[in-house]
C-alpha cells in the first residue's frame, strides 16, 4: 500500500463533508445494530484522535465493526499509514469497498468480512462504534476486549446513561460538540481488567434517523460517550 500522508491540517468541515458522502449499507440489519455514525460525530472523533492526540496521521488504524466505512475512510483521508476495516456483514463491507472506490481510495483501506474475533494483528489505533448492546446485551464488551488486545490506543463509542435535558442542551451548545466527563465505574473496572487505562471520556449528542420498525420517533437522540483508552 502506498504511503498516505496528510501534509496539512484538514478543516473539520472538509472532513465532515467527505464523511457525509460515504453511503450507509443498503439493508441495515437491526440485529447487528447496523446504523451509520452521523458524519458530524465521526468527524469529531477523528479530529480529536488526529489533532488532539496524534493517533491517526502516519499510524496503523483498525476500525472494528466498520459498517460502510466512515471511521476507516476518514482515518485514511486524514493520513493514516495503513487502515483495516472489519465487519461481520458482507453487504456492509461491500458498501465500504464501493465507498472507497467512489472516494478514490481503493487500496488505501483493507476490508475484511468476519467477526471481530478474526483480527489478531497489532495496530497503533483502534476506532470503533460497536453495537451498543441494545439488541444483544453486552455486545460492546467483545469489541472492547478485542480493541484492547489489538490497539495501543482505543477510541470507543458507547451509549451513555445521561437523559437530563439541560445537560443535552448544554452539550449541543458547545462549539466543538463534546464535553469531558468522568467514566462509568463499570467501564473503568472493565477497561482496567483488560489492560487499559482511560485517558479521557467525552460526551457528545448523537442523533440517528428512524431506521428500524421498533424506532418510534423520526429521530433518536441520545448522549454517546467516547472512551479514549491506552493500553498499559
Ligand atoms: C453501530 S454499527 C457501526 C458501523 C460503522 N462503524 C459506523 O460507525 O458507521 C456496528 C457495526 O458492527 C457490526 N458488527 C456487529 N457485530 C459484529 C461482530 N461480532 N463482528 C464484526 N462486526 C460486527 C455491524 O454489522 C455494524 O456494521
Amino acid at each position: 500500500m502506498g504511503r498516505i500522508m496528510q501534509k496539512r491540517l484538514v478543516r473539520k468541515l472538509d472532513l465532515e463533508l467527505f464523511l457525509s458522502q460515504i453511503e450507509s449499507p443498503p439493508t441495515p440489519k437491526p440485529s447487528l445494530e447496523q446504523y451509520t455514525i452521523p458524519a458530524g460525530v465521526a468527524a469529531t472523533i477523528l479530529y480529536l484522535a488526529a489533532y488532539a492526540y496524534n493517533d491517526i496521521i502516519n499510524k496503523t488504524v483498525l476500525d472494528l465493526g466498520c459498517g460502510a466505512g466512515r471511521l476507516a475512510l476518514g482515518a485514511a483521508f486524514l493520513g493514516a499509514k495503513h487502515v483495516v476495516g472489519v465487519d461481520i456483514d458482507k453487504s456492509a463491507v461491500r458498501m465500504a469497498f464501493e465507498n472507497s472506490l467512489k472516494a478514490n481510495m481503493k487500496g488505501k483501506v483493507e476490508w475484511i468480512i468476519g467477526d471481530v474475533d478474526v483480527i489478531h494483528g497489532k495496530f497503533d489505533t483502534v476506532l470503533q462504534n460497536p453495537p451498543f448492546g441494545v439488541q444483544k446485551p453486552k455486545a460492546d464488551r467483545k469489541f472492547l476486549k478485542k480493541a484492547l488486545e489489538t490497539g495501543k490506543v482505543v477510541y470507543s463509542l458507547h451509549k451513555g446513561p445521561h437523559k437530563d435535558k439541560a445537560f443535552v442542551k448544554r452539550l449541543k451548545a458547545r462549539k466543538n460538540g463534546v464535553m469531558l466527563i468522568g467514566p462509568s465505574s463499570f467501564f473503568k473496572r472493565f477497561i482496567e481488567a483488560h489492560g487499559g487505562k482511560i485517558r479521557a471520556v467525552y460526551a457528545t449528542v448523537m442523533a440517528i434517523p428512524h431506521m428500524f420498525s421498533f424506532h418510534t420517533k423520526k429521530k433518536h437522540e441520545f448522549v454517546a460517550e467516547l472512551y479514549v483508552i491506552e493500553r498499559i
